[in-house]
């Protein structure tokens, strides 16, 4: 939303503009929560510490960084979830967590290559888990020297990656070049759809905005997202994962008041119109969208899923577009029932096809990155 009109929901106060136009604004970045970004591939001298210092950057949802990594050696290693950063309300049976892993997974595996190392990567190894999620690992991993080994180009865009949840430029089509180049992007076994106009982006506009609001109006599902909102700097660093509204402007509003966890709780309240408003300019100046669907659902499914993600992830970046996942409809909760299906009905062709991912598509503002917590606090040496 741009600043004149988030000021006129907000009231702007005079507090607000004076520490927008200060020196305030340089003193707001979390730094040492974005470090990881800096120190991605430079601190680390074995290869495996190398590439999961780069893992630790893929998307994964509500910033959970629900991975855990069991060192080894320097070359083999053990990734499992960290059960204690699971979200029951909106993901029940934890499939985007693992469609999480699995970005993770793409982008150790993308970053090993650009070292030279293979990474072998073994789902499941001592079983698929059902429905919940165990202690169970979820990959074994373990990294081979490979002579002549040619990088993956996508490489090159891990750190300019970013989900970008800024409105996108209405007078910039996506065209159909730039979505083969991202259906091509992707590998294994998803389908990739893809849509830049007519009825299908005018359906899915609203039928994202519609799902969103609902999430929003069900309350389970609207706390699980604000406990997780770490507002202004302080809270960034002391917890670098969930949702960050950073940056001076929204500080501003949170010392005066407007933006607290209260007040995002309270539907009359300004900050409350405030996201609503939000969320309706973002669905509705998406340009394309893009889907991954499966055959079936089950958790290597989903790990496939996740990889064919983050690889269309980082074309997005390379094609200087923007991307964010609009994962409401695609949620296995009662209130979502309705777009759940509709969404099905539309975008698969078979009995028994899932669509794992959605995304919304367009040229915008640049995002900037979200924190990470550093690699020493996501793996234990045994
Ligand atoms: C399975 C999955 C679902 C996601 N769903 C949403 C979503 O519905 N809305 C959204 O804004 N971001 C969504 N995201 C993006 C994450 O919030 C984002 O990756 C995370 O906050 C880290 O930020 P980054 O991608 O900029 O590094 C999703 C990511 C994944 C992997």
């Amino acid at each position: 939303m741009n600043r004149r009109k988030f000021l006129k929901i907000a009231g702007s106060t005079g507090v607000i503009v004076a520490a927008v136009g200060t020196g305030f604004v340089a003193t707001r970045t979390p730094t040492d929560a974005l470090k990881p970004w800096e120190n991605a591939g430079s601190l680390y001298s074995d290869p495996m510490r190398r590439a999961l210092s780069y893992a630790i950057l893929a998307p994964n949802p509500h910033n959970r960084q629900p991975w855990i990594v069991d060192l080894k050696s320097g070359t083999e290693a053990v990734l499992t979830c960290d059960l204690d950063r699971l979200l029951p309300a909106t993901d029940p049976f934890s499939r985007q967590i693992v469609i999480g892993l699995g970005c993770f997974l793409e982008l150790f595996s993308i970053a090993a290559a650009d070292q030279g190392y293979r990474a072998d990567i073994r789902y499941f190894p001592d079983g698929e888990p059902g429905d919940e999620l165990d202690r169970r690992p979820i990959a074994h991993l373990s990294l081979k020297k490979q002579e002549g080994l040619v990088g993956d180009p996508l490489f090159a865009h891990t750190l300019n990656r970013h989900t970008n949840r800024n409105p996108y430029d209405t007078s910039r089509p996506v065209d159909d070049n730039v979505l083969k180049r991202l259906r091509d992007a992707a590998a294994g076994n998803v389908r990739v759809g893809t849509a830049n106009g007519g009825t299908l982006l005018k359906d899915l506009r609203a039928l994202t905005k519609d799902a969103m609001l609902t999430e929003v109006g069900t309350p389970e599902a609207y706390r699980e997202s604000i406990d997780l909102m770490r507002i202004g700097r302080a809270e960034i660093e002391a917890n670098p994962d969930g949702i960050a509204l950073g940056g001076a402007f929204l500080e501003a509003l949170n010392l005066t008041g407007v933006l607290t966890r209260e007040s995002l709780a309270d539907s009359t309240s300004r900050s409350y119109q405030m996201g609503l408003a939000m969320i309706d300019e973002g669905a509705m100046t998406s340009m394309g969208f893009v889907w991954i669907n499966t055959m079936g659902n089950d958790r290597t499914a989903q790990i496939d899923a996740g990889r064919a993600y983050m690889r269309i992830a980082l074309q997005v970046a390379a094609d200087d577009l923007a991307m964010q996942p609009m994962s409401q409809a695609l949620q296995e909760y009662a209130a979502m029932a309705p777009y759940y299906e509709t969404i099905h009905e539309g975008l698969t062709d078979q009995p028994g096809e899932r669509v794992q991912m959605l995304a919304r598509l367009g040229y915008a503002k640049d995002a900037g990155p979200a924190p990470r917590w550093p690699l020493e606090a996501r793996v234990k040496e045994s």
